[in-house]
């Protein structure tokens, strides 16, 4: 199904003239009510492939598919009023070709009504980046750890530190050069992020990254407490909210074996009760 996407207030363009000012707010969203709630104080929300991990269980996002992108694509856009919505690019859907990614960015953004996309890697993508700016489609880089290289990196590990600092700023450099509205910097050293924060003219979107940056994104489950497989360093916890649920379904199986739920308010009289 295609409709035509929504004008939310902020637009990539936006999101690039605030290079250096007050910093980016970003958070990741999958569904419309939390993306209501990221839209209260968010610049941008990205639908990102994490959702393969954060709502589908998924050990990696290496499995995540369009179709999923595109399902989660539109039900964050029925949740926001003013974010800048961005999609991931999910594996395998971009790489193969700059052709093959302008196919699939024009199918996410048509299909959920995006407003950019978000790929991931440096140098290498940078001719694709360039061929989808160029075309009218505006790409978010993404570059240090890749999670879906995570294969190749061997593990979510830090990148940029010693001798592999070089390739990590070439690797921003280049997607600023291609065109790309801002770039995220995935666990990179501090001084690092620092230093390509202060090197490329597009905003940096710190994850694990350096409070230098020009914004920072967090994953909206990790930050809430409701993802709890694991906690990177980076995350911190603003609520428990995995804490909150796992009492109040403690409290209501006691309260149904015990015969003390439903109550009288919540059943319906004989007659005119409908409400
Ligand atoms: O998929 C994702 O959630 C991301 C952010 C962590 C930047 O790419």
């Amino acid at each position: 199904m295609s409709h035509t996407p929504p004008i939310k207030a902020i637009g990539a363009s936006d999101i690039r003239d605030r290079k250096g000012g007050t910093p980016l707010v970003c958070l990741t969203a999958y569904t419309t009510q939390i993306a209501q709630i990221a839209d209260t104080e968010c610049d941008l929300v990205l639908v990102g492939d994490s959702v393969g991990m954060v709502l589908h269980g998924l050990p990696s996002t290496l499995s995540v598919t369009m179709e999923m992108m595109i399902l989660h694509g539109q039900a964050v856009a029925r949740g926001l009023k003013r974010a800048l919505m961005v999609v991931d690019m999910p594996f395998g859907s971009y790489e193969e070709s700059p052709e093959q990614a302008l196919r699939n960015a024009v199918r996410i953004m048509a299909e959920t009504g995006a407003g950019a996309v978000k790929l991931e890697g440096g140098q290498h993508m940078a001719q694709t980046i360039r061929f989808l700016v160029e075309r009218g489609i505006p790409v978010m880089a993404h570059v240090g750890l890749t999670p879906q290289s995570v294969n190749a990196l061997g593990g979510y590990i830090v990148q940029g530190k010693g001798s592999d600092r070089q390739r990590i700023l070439d690797d921003a450099t280049a997607v600023a050069d291609a065109g790309a509205f801002s770039v995220v910097l995935e666990k990179v050293p501090a001084a690092l992020a620092n230093e390509i924060t202060a090197a490329i003219d597009i905003p940096t979107v710190g994850i694990g990254a350096s409070v230098g940056c020009d914004g920072q994104i967090l994953v909206i489950d990790d930050m809430l407490g409701l993802f709890d497989a694991f906690k990177p360093k980076f995350v911190k916890r603003y609520a428990h909210l995995s804490g909150d649920a796992t009492e109040a379904v403690r409290q209501y199986a006691q309260e149904v074996r015990a015969r003390s739920f439903p109550g009288s308010e919540h059943m319906f009289a004989d007659g005119h009760d409908d409400a």
